[in-house]
């Protein structure tokens, strides 16, 4: 089989004959070389399965950004008050009508969901301030939060007051009922002694290890439970799993559009629900000239800085229009192919996924044979930078303490998983790397000992 049709049965292609490629060219699809060009920038040589951590941007919309910067610095009055305001009020719409939002004033850009998540919880943070939430009034967060968000969490709300628990989830997972009798355990605990859950942060796709969250289910959880406000944090989410505002009902949602959406960093939507009655208190932490005329506005200009990034959303259209399906048909044979590659690994080392394969977005999780013996988060940044220097290849690793009666030595003791992704830039190449490099090391007897420094 020759590259190119080993490039399109990967890409879910069934009928990669001439006729079907004849087709793709009349129909004006984006062709493998020109795919190539796209990310031609990317250092040569590296096997790179982590789009998951940074995502990646194409060299179209490089191009479409400096435009947007040169716009700037050519005539910045012009920029400024022609052009900007416009700019970022066409991004917001474009990302509204992708998530299905009720109104364009409910979408803000922001640098990140970091900053997304500092938004919410300084909310949060004056609901106790001000008197409106009691101390001791309790948060629920995921045991598996993104560990800059749970920082944020127990800057703004512990220091509050809030009393914060968190939901353990199992790890590996093989079902969405495991998860959502976790986080129901976590809200029974939240509400004892007569307290009130005052908010839910739940991950859509968590980091660490990395699966998809029944969210749906959870945030409908929180309102039969009177939970008084839900912050989903998606960071992974948009152009990686389907994502409906309307559908999963949550107060607040964000998302990076760096990640799996093409764009340069930085840059994140975050969504906060109109409803009736509530007290319009969410500001960005960079106050400036429109504190107070509404997220959205507030968001548009924090300061003299470089938009260009979120100005680029209308071009990442277009470049994902280039694609069969555009950004569904890509998330969609991403997670094809990341399943295949994440089966064919643990074929090849013995192991198992971390959770089935509709419980996984363009990302799955792989354990890795216990004879490496990884022990500890160290050993797995350790082999992460071996893998690195060794064989040219970039995934994360993600450290599985052993559970009480577990040991390394038997089935159910894996103490490492491998986080794969797959973005379009991808080959089959890149994971046959990952498999033969692990191969390689354990036939030659490595272990994480042997990177411990002395
Ligand atoms: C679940 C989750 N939340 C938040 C973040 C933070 O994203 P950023 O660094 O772009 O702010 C990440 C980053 O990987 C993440 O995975």
């Amino acid at each position: 089989m020759d590259e190119e049709e080993e490039h399109h049965k990967l890409n879910g292609d069934d009928n990669h004959n001439h006729v079907s490629k004849k087709q793709k060219l009349l129909q004006k699809f984006i062709t493998d070389s020109e795919i190539l060009n796209e990310f031609s920038h990317h250092q040569s040589g590296i096997a790179r399965i982590n789009n998951g951590s940074f995502g990646c941007c194409p060299a179209s919309i490089i191009a479409a950004q400096k435009q947007w910067q040169l716009k700037y610095l050519q005539q910045p009055d012009d920029f400024y008050f022609n052009h900007l305001r416009k700019g970022i009020l066409e991004s917001r719409t474009v990302i509204k009508n992708l998530i299905n939002a009720d109104d364009v004033d409910e979408v803000s850009i922001v640098d990140n969901a970091t900053t997304a998540a500092a938004i919410v919880l300084q909310h949060i943070a004056r609901e106790f301030v001000e008197g409106r939430y009691q101390k001791g009034d309790a948060a629920v967060m995921l045991h598996y939060a993104y560990g800059a968000v749970k920082k944020s969490i127990q800057a703004y709300v512990t220091r509050a007051g809030g009393y914060v628990i968190e939901a353990h989830l199992p790890f590996p997972v093989s079902s969405n009922d495991e998860i959502i009798c976790k986080f129901r355990k976590a809200l029974e605990k939240g509400r004892e002694n007569g307290r009130r859950v005052r908010l839910a942060v739940i991950d859509h796709i968590t980091s660490m290890p990395s699966v998809v969250v029944p969210v749906k289910e959870l945030v409908k959880i929180c309102r039969e439970e009177g939970v008084d406000q839900v912050f989903v944090d998606a960071a992974h989410a948009i152009g990686n799993v389907d994502i409906n505002m309307k559908d999963i009902g949550a107060d607040f949602y964000t998302s990076n559009l760096h990640k799996w959406f093409f764009c340069p960093p930085s840059i994140a939507f975050l969504y906060c629900r109109k409803r009736t009655g509530f007290r319009e208190d969410v500001h960005h932490p960079v106050v400036s000239h429109e504190y107070g005329n509404g997220l959205a506005i507030e968001s548009s200009w924090i300061g003299t800085r470089d938009y260009s990034s979120q100005l680029v959303v209308p071009d990442v259209i277009e470049f994902v229009n280039r694609f069969e399906g555009g950004i569904d048909g890509i998330r969609k044979r991403n997670h094809k192919v990341v399943i295949e590659m994440g089966e064919m690994l643990a074929k090849a080392w013995g192991m198992k996924l971390g959770c089935p394969p509709d419980m996984c977005s363009s990302m799955v999780m792989i354990g890795l044979p216990s004879c490496l013996g990884i022990s500890s988060e160290a050993d797995t940044l350790n082999l992460r930078t071996h893998l690195r220097d060794k064989f040219k290849i970039e995934v994360p690793i993600h450290f599985q303490a052993l559970k009480d009666g577990e040991n390394m030595d038997n089935d159910c003791g894996v103490t490492g998983y491998v986080r794969i992704s797959h973005q379009i830039y991808n080959k089959v190449d890149d994971y046959y790397r990952l498999r033969d490099g692990i191969n390689l090391l354990i036939r030659d007897g490595f272990t994480c000992k042997m990177l411990h420094s002395n």
